[in-house]
């Protein structure tokens, strides 16, 4: 084996198949499904992405489940259905399965969409396992060299690359398309989701890159270490019986359905069905589009197959980042945002990006119709729980929880409490070392 990759996901796999699944098969309930783990802090998912479905993909900037289930438990009126607007890895939308909430949720990103509602959806065992047979049977005798899947990608990509560097040495990428086709020949999309997103997990391992901060780096020393191609399809494998093992085990959660939608929060949240609650964490206003991050999977496992199709999805985030030109709409209005604006537009000559003005004050419009668009969803004292971070830019301060608390009363909300819940590091452009607040801000209907 000439590498480090395989070493990693079979050291993966056997780590997850001897002592996490056969020792950790758990059940239906949240305690159960959280292994009585102490969270110490609701923000983060500091451990959560160890839990059964939440290992299937690694979502850093998720929160933990413990702020659902307190968001529930604390609720003055009964929370039977959830609503999360930024969906990211699931979190609040499994969470509700298992505290017996209906959950409702969208995220604008085809990969993530598609790994929440693989998470959320029921599956008959017996056809998952033979279809996994099926699959690796069919990728393992696959002669194709995925010539068209390759077209499709970005040049950077696939061996040679560009300038000596490529992502995905061309063995890998084969075997990988291969799986890919496989997959896509299967009958039920119940089935394909599931293989694709699991596959989707596996991605940055089989890569030359990790995925760090705000976007990926190639691995130290990447040319030497290379990826073995004869591990993709068995660690695939590997990868879908130990998700079959946790789907087993808590097919028993209370409540089954779910509501996902796949596209832009702006549009689609205010047509929601009536929920007792929302909890989300929007992006924060920090230039950061998470598009970058899961870039390979969007690519690789064909949601991206153009230039355009990569626009198009950067222009249906939120305006939380400057990645692509759009129409920004103007701040709304209110004296601490005022300025906010002020301040950033004297320094904007200093900024690394002229738009970031604009972008953050598109930020509050859009945030703000999401308020406004929260109370028409909630009933009256129904609750809205959002997870929200401050940025700096040129030493102007965005206090983003604050502006919020100022936009509330005339979206129809009032502020029950802000709480600090972490400090988060400026950005090294800023010299790293001033820290900024992360907050929980909850909103009642009025
Ligand atoms: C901070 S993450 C949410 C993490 C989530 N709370 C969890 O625990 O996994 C924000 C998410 O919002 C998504 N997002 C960004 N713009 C969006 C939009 N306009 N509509 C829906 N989702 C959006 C991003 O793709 C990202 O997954």
């Amino acid at each position: 084996m000439t590498t480090a990759v395989a070493e990693r996901a079979s050291l993966g796999f056997r780590r997850v198949a001897s002592r996490e699944i056969l020792t950790d098969v758990r059940g239906g309930s949240f305690d159960e499904w959280i292994g009585g783990r102490v969270a110490n802090q609701l923000s983060t998912n500091q451990g959560a992405d160890a839990l059964p479905f939440q290992r299937w993909h690694r979502f850093k900037e998720a929160f933990s489940p413990e702020l659902i289930a307190e968001a529930v438990r604390t609720s003055p009126i009964p929370v039977r259905r959830l609503a999360d607007p930024f969906g990211g890895s699931g979190t609040s939308a499994l969470a509700c399965q298992f505290l017996g909430v209906e959950p409702s949720t969208i995220e604008v990103n085809p990969f993530l969409a598609d790994l929440i509602a693989a998470k959320l959806a029921s599956y008959r065992v017996a056809p998952l396992l033979t279809a996994l047979g099926r699959v690796t049977r069919k990728a393992g005798a696959s002669r194709a060299r995925g010539a068209q899947f390759a077209r499709m990608l970005p040049k950077t990509f696939v061996e040679p690359g560009v300038k000596d560097r490529w992502l995905f040495d061309l063995p890998v990428a084969v075997e990988i398309f291969r799986l890919r086709a496989a997959i896509e020949e299967e009958v039920d999309p119940t089935t394909v989701r599931l293989f694709r997103v699991l596959l989707g997990g596996l991605i940055t391992g089989f890569s030359n890159a990790v995925v760090s901060g705000k976007g990926r780096r190639y691995r130290e020393n990447w040319q030497e270490r290379r990826v073995d191609p004869t591990c993709v399809i068995p660690t695939f494998a590997n990868a879908v019986a130990a998700a079959i093992v946790e789907i087993t085990a808590c097919a028993t959660r209370p409540v089954k359905t779910s509501t996902v939608l796949h596209g832009d929060s702006r549009a689609l949240f205010a047509g929601l069905q009536p929920v007792d609650q929302i909890v989300c964490s929007p992006p924060y206003p920090n230039s950061f589009d998470y598009t970058d991050v899961y870039n390979m999977e969007l690519w690789m496992l064909g949601y991206l197959t153009s230039s355009e199709s990569n626009a198009t999805l950067r222009r249906a985030t939120l305006s939380s980042h400057v990645q692509i030109s759009r129409t920004f709409d103007a701040a709304p209005r209110t004296p601490m945002l005022d300025k906010t604006m002020r301040a950033l537009n004297k320094v904007a000559d200093e900024l690394w990006d002229p738009r970031i003005p604009a972008m953050v004050g598109a930020y509050f419009s859009d945030l703000q119709k999401l308020l406004q668009a929260s109370a028409r969803l909630l009933p009256k004292r129904g609750q809205a729980w959002f997870v929200v971070g401050d940025s700096q830019y040129a030493n102007v301060h965005v206090k983003v929880a604050k502006i919020l608390a100022a936009l509330a009363p005339s979206a129809g909300l009032s502020v029950e409490r802000i709480a600090p819940f972490r400090s988060m590091r400026v950005s090294p452009q800023q010299s790293g070392r001033h820290m900024l607040s992360e907050d929980l801000i909850v909103f009642s209907r009025r």
